[in-house]
This record gives C-alpha cells, sequence and structure tokens, in this order.
C-alpha cells in the first residue's frame, strides 16, 4: 500500500462534519465574499498566535504583497532574503520592482544565515525577509538585532510555519510583519488558496486592510493602489473547522519527527532543531549524497518523496538579471543538491513511520 505524503484525505475524513457544517452555513447564507467566517477566523488566530492582528488574504504570496504595501516599499528598494526558499519570497519582492538581495544559508537549519546579513546591507535596504524554512524560525533575535541598529524593517515568511515558535512566542508574532499560507498541503491548510498577515503595528494593520480590498477606506474611495486579496468565506469556514484539531496536529508532527529522528539520525543527517525554537514541521527534510538513488528505492517502495528545493533561487531563469552565479552561494547550492523530505503528517502511524525509515535504512546500507 502506498504511503500518503500529506494525507489530506485523511485529514479530511476526521474532520469531515464539522468542515461540512461549516461549508454548508456559508452556502446557506450565501455570504461568499468577508462573510462573518472571515473575521471570526481572524480573531481565532490572534488567539492562537498572540499577535494583535490577523489579517486574512488569499494567498501566502500576496500575504507578502501586502507586508510590503503596507511598509510602502518602493522601486529600487532592497530587501534582504535567502536563496534556499520556494519562489514565491523573492518573487513577491521583484513584483513590488524592489529587488532581492540573496544571503545564504545556515548549513544545519537551512535558514538565513543571520551572520552574513550585515554585510549585504546598503543605504537602498529596507528590510529583511527571513523564511521559517521547513517550519523552524530561523535566528529571529539576531535578525531582529540588526535590523533595530540599520532601521530596517523585518518580515518573516512563515508560509511554512504557522504555530512555530521561538523563545516561545509564535514566528505570527514577531517580526514588523509576519505572513503565512494556508495552502491545502500546508501545515494549516484550506482547500484552495489562502493566507494571513500578522502584526502587532495597528498603522499596518489598518493599511493591510484597506490594500486587500483594493485600497479602499470606505466604498469605492481608495486611499491606495492595492489588489483584490480577500480570502473566501469557505476558506475561513474550512479553517475554522480545523484550527481547533491544530494544537493536535502539531503535537502529533512533533511526535512523527521526533521518531523519525531517533531511528535515522545515526545513519544519516537529520533536521536539526534549535533549542529556543518548536518546528510546524512542514516538512521533514534529511540529508544525503546519493539522493537520486534513495528517492528511486523509496519509490519503488511506495514512499513518497520531494526535493524542496533543486534549484536556489539564485540561479532560477527568472533572476539572471540579479547577476548572481553558480558559486555566489555555496551552502544553499549544496543543500540543493542534497536535501530530500520524506512523509510528513500528523497521521502518519508509528507502522507507516518504521517502513518509511526501515526502507530508507536499507536503501543506504545496500549500496
Ligand atoms: C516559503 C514560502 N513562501 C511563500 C509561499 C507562497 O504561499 P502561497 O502558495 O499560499 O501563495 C510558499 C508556498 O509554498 C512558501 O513555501
Amino acid at each position: 500500500m502506498d504511503i500518503d505524503f500529506a494525507n489530506l484525505q485523511l485529514q479530511y475524513q476526521k474532520y469531515k462534519a464539522d468542515i461540512d457544517t461549516n461549508i454548508q452555513a456559508v452556502l446557506n447564507k450565501s455570504n461568499y465574499i468577508m462573510g462573518e467566517e472571515v473575521h471570526e477566523l481572524e480573531r481565532a488566530l490572534e488567539g492562537f498566535t498572540g499577535a494583535k492582528h490577523a489579517i486574512t488574504c488569499s494567498s501566502g504570496t500576496d500575504a507578502l504583497l501586502l507586508a510590503m504595501m503596507a511598509m510602502d516599499i518602493q522601486p529600487g528598494d532592497e530587501i534582504i532574503t535567502t536563496p534556499f526558499t520556494f519562489i514565491a519570497t523573492a518573487e513577491s519582492i521583484a513584483l513590488m520592482k524592489a529587488k532581492p538581495v540573496f544571503v545564504d544559508i545556515e548549513l544545519d537549519t537551512f535558514n538565513i544565515d543571520a551572520n552574513l546579513i550585515e554585510a549585504s546591507i546598503t543605504d537602498k535596504t529596507k528590510a529583511i525577509m527571513p523564511v521559517s524554512l521547513y517550519g523552524q524560525p530561523a535566528e529571529l533575535d539576531t535578525i531582529q538585532a540588526i535590523a533595530d541598529k540599520h532601521n530596517l524593517k523585518v518580515i518573516i515568511d512563515g508560509a511554512q510555519s504557522f504555530g512555530s515558535t521561538y523563545n516561545g512566542k509564535t514566528d505570527s508574532n514577531l517580526g514588523d510583519i509576519s505572513t503565512t499560507s494556508f495552502f491545502p498541503a500546508k501545515p494549516l491548510g484550506c482547500y484552495g488558496d489562502g493566507g494571513a498577515v500578522f502584526t502587532n503595528n495597528d498603522e499596518y494593520a489598518k493599511t493591510i486592510k484597506m490594500m486587500r480590498v483594493h485600497g479602499q477606506s470606505k466604498r469605492y474611495h481608495h486611499k491606495y493602489i492595492g489588489m483584490g486579496g480577500r480570502l473566501d468565506t469557505i476558506q475561513a469556514a474550512v479553517l475554522l473547522a480545523k484550527l481547533p484539531y491544530y494544537p493536535q496536529e502539531l503535537a502529533d508532527r512533533q511526535q512523527v519527527a521526533q521518531r523519525y529522528t531517533d531511528i535515522l539520525s545515526d545513519s544519516l543527517q537529520a533536521p536539526v532543531i534549535k533549542l529556543n525554537r518548536s518546528s510546524a514541521w512542514a516538512q521533514y527534510t534529511i540529508r544525503v549524497s546519493n539522493r537520486d538513488v534513495l528517492q528511486a528505492k523509496l519509490k519503488d517502495n511506495g514512499i513518497p518523496t520531494t526535493v524542496y528545493y533543486p534549484i536556489p533561487l539564485h540561479l532560477q531563469e527568472c533572476f539572471r538579471f540579479l547577476d548572481y552565479k553558480y558559486g555566489s552561494f555555496p551552502v544553499s547550492e549544496e543543500a540543493s543538491k542534497k536535501v530530500l523530505s520524506i512523509p510528513m503528517n500528523a497521521f502518519l502511524n508509528e507502522k507507516n513511520v518504521l517502513l518509511i525509515v526501515k526502507s530508507i535504512n536499507t536503501a543506504l546500507y545496500s549500496r
């Protein structure tokens, strides 16, 4: 029997009664755009994250755009970020006509190397955008200290890390603005596209709310050039049904990760989670030198795996204009050749965890 990577079908079966009831309520009311479920979800997200403001929106990508719009990022501004992330991180910066400035990552956490940031700051730098890759926040204290010293803003791309913590606070409650994605396969996913922006800054919150509805201050009065960036009410209804189960899911993902690490860390490089942090375990990502062989063998055993990400952003065709080359960010380049994400979800039972680790160990030792 094939193992499921994210297990979204089983998850739906578990919460079906709540999800169906919530969706049916929206259908009965036909309040599809900015219905009360959207506002109810935002209050629930504030409660969960501790952030003063949670503003839902149409995707994790749009959440990043809304954050930069609120900060009035201008063409030519520079934003420092990591090249080892999903395209949306740097794409959103480029969409603002700002310039992504890449800084290499730490070998153990795959997150931006905070020690390298200061050397890349220029008089055009406006913000630092760390990504909480695979679910673990970056070195946020150091990043915030650098930002404070140079009068920069911090935007945390928490698309993969909803519910993760750094020094006991969720990463949605840190930085000047933090964002997340509710893409279905994300740790907390809806059933389509969705995202949220978090901030403790009242002015930013006010602006983001206007920006997501075409910069509208009141009906048909447009203060800013904004976007159509709202979360559908049906998606809010799905998330409202799923959120109460999420703390248990996080605990279950943590348990799966711990089992993997306990068994695998003798034979390969298991993920490293720093002591002052917790991961939402969007991915459990190992590092192996014979990745293609291992991936093929696991596939033969019905175990799906994914490579997040095979090409670092500085080597992507769309970013050729930034003039980076192979060798610019060696740690990211090395990671892109070795990383392999194995099945991770809250519904992986002990039997399947053992089957996966056994298949990995067999493949590694039968070379
Ligand atoms: C790090 C990161 N940033 C941004 C995004 C964009 O989120 P969305 O797909 O909801 O637009 C993703 C989604 O995969 C992501 O992984």
